[in-house]
């Protein structure tokens, strides 16, 4: 056989490119369920490296000026987040290598560095965030966006729960922050983003159906990711050849 007729076509370089990338999926929308629909989607993939990286993570260090007017600090505008750093700790974890990332406490405002977590590159990276739409170098890493499309009305009514309860926050502080930033934000910044979404999930962690497709289309695309592992120089022969 001729090796000149021993081609590579079967990997097109899309594939080839996934060969040791992992697959980025995103959740957007506020207070919308995405966590929810975040979670599921890591149950259903329960038998696969998946992780889970917030965009809270990535808020600003405030100030000692902004921590004593916190009421006025937006947290819902873009500025209000290092998207160089999520960039970065992005590009690492794509490139095999792992990353630490600190989380966020909402309580006390800041960022807990310790005790540190360390994320492992993985097959699947989930991001998910208010805004992780807004920048367009973040979006074009992505191989799959979901937006998490629900009522204003009940992403109101669950944020006041949240905060709450959840935050000890008074009801009257939390109303305040959603008419002067919550609101303002998401009609200047998110909303306008969800036309970048490859998926739109109306009604988050209830839509059993769209998590489900959402979990299948993965599955296949770790499929071609796993076939491109085990045979890494798969060659397929040209259909004219001549012996
Ligand atoms: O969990 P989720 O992505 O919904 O969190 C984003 C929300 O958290 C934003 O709408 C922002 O107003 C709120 N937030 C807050 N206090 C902070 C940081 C963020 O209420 N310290």
């Amino acid at each position: 056989l001729d090796s000149r007729h021993i081609k590579k076509p079967m990997i097109s370089p899309a594939t080839e490119n996934m060969h040791n990338q992992p697959f980025l999926i995103v959740a957007g929308g506020a207070a919308s369920g995405k966590t929810t629909v975040c979670d599921m989607i890591i149950q259903q993939l329960h038998d696969q490296r998946v992780v889970l990286v917030n965009q809270d993570s990535f808020y600003h260090k405030l100030t000692e000026e902004e921590l004593a007017r916190v009421h006025e600090y937006n947290f819902d505008h873009p500025d209000a987040f290092d998207t160089e750093k999520l960039l970065d700790s992005i590009d690492n974890l794509r490139h095999g290598r792992a990353v630490d990332i600190p989380k966020y406490d909402f309580k006390s405002y800041k960022l807990d560095v310790f005790p540190v977590r360390r994320v492992n590159p993985s097959d699947v990276i989930i991001l998910e965030g208010i805004l992780i739409f807004h920048d367009p170098r973040v979006r074009e890493l992505m191989n799959m966006k979901i937006f998490v499309d629900t009522d204003a009305d009940v992403r109101l009514a669950r944020r006041i729960t949240r905060d709450t309860v959840g935050k000890s926050r008074d009801i009257g502080a939390v109303l305040d922050q959603y008419s002067k930033f919550v609101k303002p934000a998401f009609d200047d910044f998110i909303l306008p983003t969800k036309k970048y979404a490859d998926i739109i999930i109306p009604r988050g962690g209830d839509n059993h159906v769209a998590i489900d497709l959402i979990v299948q289309h993965i599955r296949t695309k770790l499929g071609q990711h796993d076939l491109c592992k085990i045979y890494p120089n798969l060659y397929v022969i040209q259909s004219t050849f001549q012996i």
